[in-house]
């Protein structure tokens, strides 16, 4: 698996997919294009696309689909670093949205990048039934009951509140593992998976996205603002409830090994189909950004 020309062939169809800076109004393109091209990881759309190519080669709209996955994940991001949220100045290496464009225009161009998201699966060259499907999916997950917004509330809510491990599980399942999961099973859906194997790749998700906001949490204590590109530190800062605050860094990062373990261990039955989700099982536990 090349992670590079992953990345560029989701930018590719992100750029068609997003209107031009110069199509008014201008200044929301501009800031929608501005967080989307900033230099995110595509870790979603590149597993969307690992998940169907799992189950099958050349399946038509995946591309399009995954893309639909990074346009809700970078509203997400940007409503996540507003002053009223996290209140971050930095994200993916450069100032936040809000910080460019005003805080306006960042609520602006969040909530448009969450509608386009589901304008790209609606406009989808598929059948009306399995675009129905996909819509549903990305919903749920984005969604207020065990998806991202519940999980975003239920940190804001979090905040200054006594360790609970068991509020953490269902904070880190909602507001990042849902997404992540739904992007394996998306790329399931339009890649036309059995029952069998649309289960092991949600399964696959579910343990891969605990994993991935465990190393976020993680990285956060360990790692230079510069290195991430966004402020680190600032869990601790905010009083966040995050696996470090309830368990520390070794058995945090213990964690994260055994849920990767056990995503490695349900991929069995895809055989070498499956090798780029390893590879990125694998990447996700180790990544230092
Ligand atoms: C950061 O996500 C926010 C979380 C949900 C943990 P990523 O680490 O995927 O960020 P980018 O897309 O690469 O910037
Ligand atoms: C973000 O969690 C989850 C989202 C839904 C955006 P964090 O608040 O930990 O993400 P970072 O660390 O700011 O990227
Ligand atoms: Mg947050
Ligand atoms: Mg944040
Ligand atoms: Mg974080």
């Amino acid at each position: 698996m090349n992670l590079r020309e992953y990345q560029q062939q989701v930018d590719v169809e992100l750029d068609r997919l997003v209107p031009p800076e110069a199509t008014p109004p201008e200044t929301i393109h501009r800031a929608m294009r501005y967080s989307l091209f900033a230099g995110g990881k595509r870790i979603r759309p590149i597993l969307c696309l690992e998940g169907a190519r799992a189950v099958a080669d050349g399946t038509p709209g995946v591309v399009a689909a995954a893309c639909s996955l990074e346009l809700i994940h970078t509203y997400s991001l940007i409503h996540d670093d507003l002053p009223a949220l996290d209140n971050d100045d930095y994200r993916r290496g450069k100032l936040t949205n809000h910080k460019v464009f005003g805080d306006a225009m960042a609520i602006l161009a969040g909530d448009a990048l969450l509608t386009l998201a589901f304008q790209v699966l609606a406009q989808l060259d598929l059948p009306a039934d399995r675009k129905v499907r996909l819509v549903e999916e990305l919903a749920n997950a984005a969604g207020t009951v065990g998806g991202m917004i519940g999980g975003q509330v239920a940190d804001l809510e979090g905040e200054g509140k006594p360790p609970d491990a068991a509020l953490l599980e269902t904070i880190h399942r909602a507001k990042t593992g849902a997404l992540l999961r739904a992007s394996l099973r998306m790329g399931a859906l339009c890649a036309g998976a059995d029952a069998a194997q649309f289960d092991a790749l949600s399964c696959y998700g579910e343990h891969i996205g605990l994993a991935f906001q465990i190393v976020d949490d993680i990285l956060d204590v360990e790692e230079s603002s510069e290195h991430l590109g966004k402020t680190a530190g600032k869990d601790a800062q905010q009083h966040k409830i995050t696996f470090p605050a309830v368990y520390g860094l070794e058995a945090s990062r213990r964690m994260a090994e055994e849920e990767i373990a056990r995503a490695h261990q349900v991929l069995a039955a895809f055989g070498t189909r499956a090798a780029g989700l390893h590879e990125l099982a694998d990447l996700i536990v180790r990544r230092k950004s």
